[in-house]
């Protein structure tokens, strides 16, 4: 049996080897703190688990679905997009149904990229920009991505010779890990720049509900040509702690939501009807709950940098997102602190670099655990400083 050649030039998925080293330990009884995959500790708000409770029991949703989404749940996430960001869609041609972002990001490489031809991805990011190209046979050129640049992507100065066989640019803001978010001004030249160069520019908006201290994270949407050349990614997994139910959707230019239709409908056959359903309720019901999760998770936020900062680990309050993204302690790399962490504390971190080359030097913390196993984490991580 002789597998693909392009799986011997990819790792396995990030979280499922911080899985198998965590599933090592509580089997030896080792009592392991997560603060590893963004995966929220809350349960899905009531009202949503009711609409799927109904719409399971209706036999039309028992067939299978309409491949791009129910006209329904894409009408709902363009109400949704209007009410929330001022930005008119098309349900019919400029929304598609994902069984999650993250299946949709990794099908708009097969969508896009040819053997050979590359994709531009951030320095620092979510790890199926680069994956889907490698799966793909295609190359990922990262981006360079600062600190001191705010960790915006600085795609000015990516070499004609890429630029010549790029065809897909991503970026995410609010930022999966750093937390940083974006400016408009960030944004108007990613545009004119991917117009420029003949590229789809792929936003990643997973978090955009997860904003702190009064900050609303927008839409690349909004922007003024932003229709001629993006496609952006939204997730309900975050903002309704639906992480286990695989729903999103892809909306933006209507050629490239179709061309990533296309793939859809000749690999899966949608996601189920119910909870397309359940998620209609989630975009069109009471937003109530996502406030009370942001106000959860600012407070976690709050209680993990002053932690770390008063043992000595340098961090900054991030404004959005659910990740606190932290410089690792001297003498260390990403992957030998958070081996430390696991091993001495028995704390599970993400170390940076799983994230590309400029993630080097920093590891991720994710606010998804209860505050007293947070406060545990950081006691635990001082004792073996
Ligand atoms: C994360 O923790 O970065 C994401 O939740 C992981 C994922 O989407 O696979």
């Amino acid at each position: 049996m002789r597998t693909a050649a392009c799986l011997n030039r990819i790792a396995p998925y990030l979280f499922a080897q911080i899985d198998a080293k965590r599933d090592a330990l509580v089997e030896q009884g080792v009592d392991v703190i997560s603060l590893g995959i963004g995966d929220p500790d809350m349960p899905t708000p009531d009202h949503i688990v009711e609409a799927m409770r109904e719409a399971v029991r209706k036999s039309e949703n028992h067939q299978y679905p309409d491949y791009a989404g129910s006209l329904a749940y894409r009408t709902a996430c363009a109400q949704w997009m209007e009410s929330r960001f001022g930005v008119t869609l098309d349900p019919k041609t400029e929304v598609l149904a994902l069984i999650g972002s993250k299946e949709g990001i990794f099908h708009l490489h097969t969508a896009f990229v040819d053997p050979g031809d590359y994709v531009l991805a951030p320095s620092i990011g979510y790890p199926v920009y680069s994956g889907g190209a490698t799966l793909m046979n295609a190359q990922t050129y990262y981006m360079p991505m600062r600190e001191e640049s705010g960790f915006l992507a600085d795609f000015e100065h990516v070499p004609d010779e890429v630029l010549s066989k790029a065809k897909i640019m991503f970026i995410g803001y609010p930022n999966n890990p750093t937390g940083a978010v974006a400016t408009d001004e960030y944004f108007d030249r990613a545009i004119a720049f991917c117009l420029k160069h003949d590229l789809l520019l792929a936003h990643d908006n997973a978090y955009s509900e997860i904003g702190f201290d009064g900050y609303r994270a927008p839409s690349i949407l909004e922007r003024p040509h932003a229709m001629e050349c993006c496609i952006e990614f939204f997730s309900l997994s975050k903002a309704y702690n639906m992480t286990g139910w695989r729903i999103g959707f892809a909306a933006g230019n209507a050629k490239a939501v179709s061309a990533l239709g296309t793939v859809k409908n000749n690999l899966d056959s949608g996601q189920f009807t119910a909870v397309q359903d359940a998620a209609i309720q989630a975009l069109s019901g009471s937003q109530q709950c996502i406030d009370d999760m942001r106000a959860i998770y600012e407070r976690r936020r709050d209680l993990v940098v002053d932690a770390l900062c008063a043992i000595g680990v340098e961090c900054k309050k991030p404004k959005a997102t659910i990740y606190v993204w932290a410089k690792v302690p001297e003498g260390y790399t990403s992957e030998s602190f958070a081996t430390k962490v696991l091993e001495e504390a028995h704390v599970i971190v993400t170390p940076g670099s799983g994230y590309g080359p400029d993630g080097e030097g920093y590891i991720r913390i994710s606010l998804t655990t209860p505050d007293e196993r947070l406060l545990e984490a950081a006691k635990r991580i001082k004792e073996i400083g």
